[in-house]
Parts: C-alpha cells; sequence; structure tokens
C-alpha cells in the first residue's frame, strides 16, 4: 500500500533531526514532500509516522473511533510520574468514563469560583517587582500557574503541605527537562533503583514523597468533606459515574498528578510567547493597553475574560508557536483510510498542531504574529487547535485559556514592560512544552499599581 512520500533518509537521522530543529523539519518536510508526509522520527526501525496538517485530515483523524488507534505509543513515558489510572494514559471505556468525571470541573460556570483566586495569585507573585529591575517571565509563570493548580484544582491553601507539594513537584519538573534526567522515562532499562544516588532511586524516592502528601490530603478531605468546597479535588471526591461508582484513592492520586504536571509547565510557557508577542510589537502592546484602560473601574474576571482583543491576542499566541507541536501520536490498530491513503496496523498518526498553524490558507502571513487573524472570523477547529481534538481534546482548555487572559491582564494592568532583549527568538524545548530560547527578560518602567 503507498504511503504519503517522505524523507528517505535513515531513521535515525531523521529522527535527531527532528528531535534538535522540530519546527525546521516539519516545515522542511511539508515544502518538499505535500501535506501529508510520511517519516521515520522514532529511532533505528522506526515504523512509518505520519504527519498531517489539513484541516479535512485532521477532522477524519479526529472522528476516527477510539478502538481502532492506540494511544500509548507516545505517552506510555508518563506511566511512571502519573500512575496507571491517569487519564492520559487509559483506553477505551475507562479513559471515556475518567473524562465524564473530570470535564465538569472544568466547565463554564465553574470558570467563575477561580477568577479571584487567579489574579490574586498573580498579584502576589508578582509584588516583589518594582520600577527599573529586570526580571524573567519565564521563571515567573510557573510559579504562578502552579500556585493556581494547587489551590484550584488540589483546593491546597497557603501552608507547610502546599510548600511541599510545590517545591517537589516544581523540582521534579525542572529535573524532568534535563536530558540525563529524562532519558530514564524513554529508556526502560535504565530504570532500576541503585540507591537514592542513582538518578532513578531518586526519582522513586521523590514520587514516593509527593505520593505520600497527596494521599494524606485526599483522606482528610474524605474525612472532612465540605459540599461549599469548590476545588477540583471536592468535586472529583463526590463525583459519581454513570453507575454511581466513586473514585478510588489511586485513581484519585493519578489524576491529581496528572493535572498537576499537564497543566502548569503548559499555560506558564504559553504565558511567556504572549509576554515576548506582546512587547515585540508596539502597535500589539498599545492596542492591548487601551482595551484593558478601557475597562475602567470593571475590572472584574468576568470582564476581562470578554475582552475581544486579549482573546485574539492569546489565540494568537497559542496558533504562532504552539507549545505542544502535535497531538498525541494513535497508532493504528485496524487497516483504515484517510484521504484515500490506506494506512496499516502499526503506521502512526499526527495530526500535527504546529503545521495546521502555518497554513496560509486559514492565516495570511502565517510567520507573522497578528491577533487579526482572529478577530471577527470563524475558524475551524480543524484549522485552530492548540489543545488538540477528539476523544483525547485538553480537558484545560477553557481554564487555561480563562487563566491566561486573566494572569496577562492582572500584570499588564500594574505594570509597564519592556522587552531587554530585542533579538529573535525560536522555540526550544522544555520538559513536554516548547519555549522561547530568551526566556523573555523584560524591564520593569512603571508600575502603575496604587500600592508600589
Ligand atoms: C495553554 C495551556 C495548554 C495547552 C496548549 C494544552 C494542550 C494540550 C494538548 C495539545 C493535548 C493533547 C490533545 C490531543 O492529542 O488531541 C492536551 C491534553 C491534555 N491536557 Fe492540556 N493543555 C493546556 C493546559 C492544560 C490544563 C490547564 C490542564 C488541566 C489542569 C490540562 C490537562 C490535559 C489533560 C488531562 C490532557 C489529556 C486528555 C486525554 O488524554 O483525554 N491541559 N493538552
Amino acid at each position: 500500500m503507498k504511503l504519503p512520500d517522505g524523507p528517505r533518509t535513515p531513521s535515525l537521522l531523521q529522527t535527531l533531526q527532528l528531535v534538535a530543529q522540530p519546527t525546521d523539519f516539519l516545515d522542511r518536510c511539508r515544502d518538499r514532500y505535500g501535506d501529508p508526509f510520511t517519516t521515520r522520527v522514532l529511532g533505528l526501525n522506526s515504523p512509518p509516522v505520519v504527519f498531517f496538517g489539513e484541516p479535512e485530515a485532521i477532522q477524519e483523524i479526529f472522528a476516527l473511533p477510539a478502538k481502532k488507534l492506540d494511544f500509548q505509543v507516545a505517552t506510555h513515558v508518563f506511566q511512571p510520574l502519573m500512575g496507571d489510572r491517569s487519564v492520559i494514559l487509559q483506553e477505551g471505556r475507562a479513559h471515556q468514563r475518567t473524562r465524564q468525571l473530570l470535564m465538569p470541573a472544568f466547565h463554564g460556570d465553574r470558570m467563575k469560583a477561580y477568577g479571584q483566586v487567579i489574579c490574586e495569585i498573580t498579584e502576589e507573585v508578582t509584588s516583589s517587582w518594582k520600577p527599573g529591575a529586570s526580571v524573567l517571565i519565564h521563571q515567573y509563570m510557573p510559579d504562578i500557574t502552579l500556585s493556581i493548580i494547587l489551590r484550584v484544582v488540589f483546593g491546597l491553601e497557603p501552608g507547610p503541605r502546599y510548600e511541599q507539594v510545590k517545591a517537589l513537584l516544581s523540582g521534579l519538573l525542572d529535573d524532568v527537562t534535563t536530558p540525563v534526567f529524562s532519558s530514564q522515562f524513554f529508556f526502560p532499562p535504565l530504570q532500576k533503583d541503585l540507591g537514592a544516588w542513582s538518578p532513578w532511586g531518586n526519582f522513586l524516592r521523590r514520587r514516593q514523597q509527593i505520593d505520600e502528601l497527596v494521599y494524606a490530603e485526599i483522606e482528610e478531605r474524605r474525612a472532612n468533606s465540605d459540599r461549599s468546597s469548590t476545588d477540583i479535588l471536592s468535586m472529583l471526591i463526590a463525583a459519581r459515574d454513570a453507575d454511581g461508582e466513586q473514585m478510588t484513592n489511586q485513581e484519585l492520586r493519578d489524576q491529581l498528578v496528572s493535572l498537576l504536571l499537564l497543566g502548569y509547565e503548559t499555560t506558564a510557557a504559553s504565558l511567556t510567547w504572549a509576554f515576548h508577542w506582546i512587547h515585540a510589537s508596539a502597535s500589539v502592546q498599545q492596542r492591548l493597553q487601551e482595551e484593558l484602560d478601557g475597562l475602567g473601574s470593571d475590572r472584574t474576571p468576568e470582564a476581562i475574560a470578554q475582552l475581544p482583543y486579549l482573546s485574539a491576542v492569546c489565540s494568537e499566541t497559542l496558533r504562532a508557536y504552539p507549545i505542544a507541536l502535535i497531538c498525541v501520536p494513535r497508532m493504528v490498530k485496524e487497516t483504515l483510510n484517510i484521504r484515500g491513503y490506506d494506512f496499516e496496523p502499526g503506521t502512526i498518526l499526527i495530526p500535527c498542531i504546529y503545521l495546521a498553524h502555518r497554513r496560509p490558507q486559514a492565516y495570511p502571513n502565517p510567520t507573522q504574529f497578528d491577533p487579526t487573524h482572529f478577530l471577527d472570523r470563524d475558524l475551524s477547529p480543524y484549522e485552530f487547535l492548540p489543545f488538540g481534538g477528539g476523544s483525547r481534546g485538553c480537558i484545560g482548555t477553557v481554564f487555561s485559556r480563562y487563566e491566561m487572559k486573566l494572569i496577562l491582564a492582572t500584570i499588564l494592568s500594574r505594570f509597564q514592560l519592556s522587552l531587554s532583549d530585542n533579538r529573535p527568538v525560536r522555540p526550544v524545548r522544555r520538559g513536554i512544552t516548547f519555549v522561547p530560547s530568551s526566556g523573555v527578560p523584560v524591564v520593569i518602567h512603571k508600575c502603575l499599581s496604587p500600592e508600589c
């Protein structure tokens, strides 16, 4: 059966090219072979890995019945961290059930309960910023988004347990971003506990510490259930599936750790990009500032969330360099047809967010940052898909968009900033995301808040 065309170079070379310069590799392949194209990017003897950026193909892939696909081909690396019951590792009915239990906590009206907390945490974390100082945005954003997720998802109030979980999680994630530490997750033979000083032994001990804190919180919360609590852990403890079943402690632990790990670095990385783009363009910065100033005294989270230009700036940030370049890879289990091509079992299909966002048919001047791409235009969920889609689409979509707007508005209403390094940036890998290479250093010119 004929696969879409693609590079014929050895698979190890293609793998290295994708790892070293992913966006260049994807751009080059599309320019040369068209869309879709077939690569071999999973190391030696890689199976065919087909990338799709055209909306019609992505729509067909999202609509495929989940039972025809295996989603664990890439996500299994998360198993040691997130656990077997994590939503990201489940398949079929178990996966559907977990999503049904999780989704209500992240939707519509629930957001209102979180708005004030998001603004307060942003103010707290940036309270040390003073005019004349320089700050590195990528150091502050994870602090804000992790604090938010601990409060909103866990319902943890600042205190010893909050500080311990925060320190353990951010330390672990910092290490996961180093090649030596992260390689253990990709190569199971390296997963040997040779004592606390060995890399795997060190990981297991830290995971144990995190688990003890998480289980202690779950036990306490079960014992003192408070129906008025608005955090996600309380909702999950109270939730029942269609058969009236509750989540077990292990299920709760696996979902909580997954939400923490998937939910904070992603939003922090997107915000870091947003600060870069806003301050790289005087006209974007000015228009956004005017819109925020126009709010006057109506600075409620709901009013902020409805600002059209702020919303367009967030969407354009998520488009221009999506922090996840691809959706979860899907391995074909039964022969299936997409856009006239038959794909055999073992082939890996990748709806490619980055390529979909670079199509000039959907975005005139796709390499430019231009929020008007999103003003008065309707784009389909197959042309704009920073959160993926189909049965595995991101659970935190509404929450993280809301969070991005409130954090940006809170900071930009309090401080006047400018980039201290105007050189072009490129996306570099950090953990599970792609962030701006510069880390976005900014100078604080003015504090616009009465407290400064
Ligand atoms: C700007 C921020 C974020 C971006 C860009 C993002 C992006 C993504 C993407 C691309 C996927 C894979 C979707 C697919 O393959 O179709 C995903 C999955 C997921 N995300 Fe997010 N995400 C963000 C924030 C969050 C937040 C805040 C949470 C929760 C607190 C979250 C929880 C999840 C979960 C649980 C999944 C797995 C869903 C499943 O397998 O069923 N994400 N996200």
